[in-house]
This record gives C-alpha cells, sequence and structure tokens, in this order.
C-alpha cells in the first residue's frame, strides 16, 4: 500500500535480512526495522514490531527461511529444529505462524534454496489472498454504508490489502461512498493507531470509536455492517480474534447488524474441533498499565495511566462462538460458520 507516495509491504526478505515496518511506532513515526537473523525476526514478531496473522505468518515463513541460511554444516537438523521452536513460542494464538513454518520447515527438507523460494511464495500468498477477500467482501458493502471495525486487519496486519479494511478498499475503489467507525482496541490501541493511520492515507472517511460506544451505535441503528479479522478459526467456526471481538458479536447479534469475519483460509485450523481448543495468548500486564503516545515536543512516551500499584490481566484474544456470525469471507468466496461449508473450503 501507499506510504507518502511509494509503496510498501508490511514485511520483506532480501538476501539474509527480513525488513518489517515498525508497527510499535506507528502512527508518530515511520521506520523499517532489519532483522538481521532468525532471532531478530522472532524478537521483530514477540514485541509486535510485526503483527497481525497474515504478517506474523510471513514473518515466521522468513524466519525459518533464516534459520536454514544460518544452520551450521555441524548439527544441522538439530539447530533448525530447536530454530523452529523458537519461532513458534513467539505468540501462540494465530495460525498463520504455525502454517507458515511447517511450510518452509517443510520446503528446507529438499534444499535451502526451496526454503527461500517457499518462505516468499507465503508471503506473496498471503497479499493474493488478501485482495481476493477485498473483492468478495466488497460485495457485501452498499454505498453509503457504515462499517465497524475492530483492531488492525488492514494491511499492516498481513503482508498487503488486509483482510477486514480489503473489502473497504476495494469498495472505495469502486466509488462507493462508506464511513468506518474505528473501535480504539486498547490496551494496544490497534484501532486508534493504525486503522486509522491506515484509512486516513487512504482517504477514507472515518471516526475512532471507544471501545465501549459500539452497542451505543448499534443500538441506535448507526452501524450498517460490521468486519472483523480473525487469528484462529477452528473447524466449527468459532473464531478467535483480539480482545473485544466478542462482546461486539454479540451485540450486533442483539441488533441485527450482519456480523462477518475476513481471513485466509491459511486462518483455519481444521484440527482445532472448536473454540475451546484455542490457546490464548497472554500479555504483559504493562500494556494495560502504560500507553504510549506522543507529548507536546513530539516526542513518543509511555505514561502509567492506572492507579499506581494496581496490577491488571492482558489477554490478547478471545474466541467468538460461530452463532454470533454472520459469514466468513476468504479468498474462495464467503461461507457460513459451520463445519460443512468450511470443509468444502479444503476439498
Ligand atoms: O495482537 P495483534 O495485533 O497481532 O492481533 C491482531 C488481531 O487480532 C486483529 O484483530 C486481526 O483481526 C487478526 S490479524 C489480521
Amino acid at each position: 500500500m501507499n506510504v507518502k507516495g511509494k509503496n510498501y509491504r508490511t514485511i520483506w526478505m532480501k538476501d539474509q535480512s527480513v525488513f518489517m515496518i515498525e508497527q510499535n511506532l506507528l502512527p508518530f513515526e515511520f521506520e523499517i526495522f532489519e532483522a538481521k537473523s532468525y532471532k531478530d525476526t522472532c524478537f521483530g514478531i514477540s514485541t509486535m514490531i510485526v503483527r497481525g496473522a497474515g504478517a506474523i505468518g510471513a514473518a515466521a515463513a522468513f524466519a525459518m527461511a533464516q534459520a536454514f541460511l544460518e544452520a551450521p554444516g555441524d548439527g544441522f537438523l538439530e539447530f533448525i529444529i530447536k530454530a523452529k521452536k523458537e519461532i513458534e513460542d513467539t505468540r501462540p494464538t494465530a495460525r498463520n505462524l504455525f502454517y507458515a513454518v511447517d511450510r518452509v520447515f517443510e520446503a528446507g527438507k529438499i534444499s535451502i534454496e526451496n526454503a527461500l523460494k517457499e518462505a516468499q511464495k507465503v508471503a506473496n500468498k498471503d497479499a493474493k489472498d488478501s485482495q481476493q477477500i477485498g473483492k468478495f467482501g466488497s460485495e457485501l458493502i452498499k454505498d453509503g454504508f457504515n462499517i465497524q471495525t475492530h483492531c488492525n486487519a488492514g494491511w499492516l496486519a498481513f503482508v498487503d490489502h488486509g483482510t477486514a479494511l480489503s473489502p473497504i478498499y476495494y469498495a472505495h475503489q469502486q466509488k462507493k461512498k462508506v464511513f468506518v467507525y474505528v473501535d480504539e482496541t486498547r490496551p494496544r490501541s490497534q484501532g486508534a493507531r493504525l486503522t486509522a493511520w491506515e484509512l486516513k492515507n487512504e482517504n477514507i472517511p472515518h471516526v475512532i470509536i471507544p471501545d465501549n460506544a459500539g452497542a451505543f451505535l448499534m443500538s441506535q441503528g448507526k452501524v450498517d455492517l460490521m468486519i472483523v479479522g480473525a487469528d484462529r478459526i477452528a473447524a466449527n467456526g468459532d473464531v478467535a480474534n483480539k480482545i473485544g471481538t466478542l462482546e461486539k458479536a454479540i451485540v450486533a447479534k442483539e441488533y441485527g447488524v450482519p456480523f462477518y469475519v475476513a481471513a485466509p483460509t491459511s486462518t483455519f485450523d481444521l484440527n482445532c474441533k472448536s473454540g475451546n481448543e484455542i490457546v490464548i495468548e497472554n500479555r504483559s500486564q504493562d500494556e494495560v498499565l502504560y500507553q504510549t503516545g506522543i507529548n507536546k515536543n513530539g516526542e513518543i512516551e509511555k505514561v502509567l495511566v492506572c492507579s499506581p500499584g494496581s496490577e491488571a490481566i492482558n489477554p490478547a484474544f478471545d474466541v467468538t462462538p460461530a452463532k454470533y456470525i454472520t459469514g466468513i469471507i476468504t479468498e474462495k468466496g464467503i461461507v457460513k460458520p459451520d463445519a460443512v461449508e468450511i470443509g468444502r473450503l479444503f476439498d
């Protein structure tokens, strides 16, 4: 996507290095982080320099490829297996990470070149899938629609285009009038910081809303459609996504607002029978207790925003049962969140 007139992907690999947009600095500063080794790339994933299911998947694929390049002749396999485990331990919930690591690991059994090629394929497929999701999803958007989103499932969360935002970009290109209500998405504020930044760059009208404003807006009939992304989708259609998604889905059902999930098939985990089996990441309480922003001198600053000495919990995701979901927009089309339709995606 476009940043100041230049086309960027969220993440890419060149020679031995992986380059990623430093998302912890957005929207205040735009910097590229260079990960020179697989360990650097793991650091990028766990500290959320790169984040979002698809972008994490690409990062994991590139990290696995880097490990193949770094592995010594002596103890090659031990090195690769240890690296694979380290990459998998960076973030547990996004299915794309495990899918991507497995693909590159298998490809590397043939040759290092093959592992590198596979990692690039994973990244390219992610970008292409997102584009297709945009085409299918845009059919749900009528001219004049008000759409609510949660977290950031835009191009920053993928290699390009995004999932929940891709249909909105597509509809906007088709000259449909759209307006977006952006959930701020505490504690890390991916909506207020990243989704709003993306929409502003594309000149798409939007406002940031407090996380607890959604029910009020829906009760007033102000939301025509809600689209969110997904980090893992179980075989029965239950969806793990950013914490807060479940509340929005319940409220959407109450007020008759269609609630769609946009995700590529690489996010589905058919080995997970239901959402109960999905591992939910718990992150540091500091993300709740402190907020990062820009001060009057233009410097990025982290400040305590809670009662000093109080503790916090920070589950990063929740699981929305399939019964609250109207449909899932994939690169292969829109399906109902049930085992039969999901199974057909993989025939
Ligand atoms: O913790 P993050 O920022 O990596 O989580 C990302 C999300 O949960 C988003 O909501 C998104 O919908 C899934 S990734 C496209």
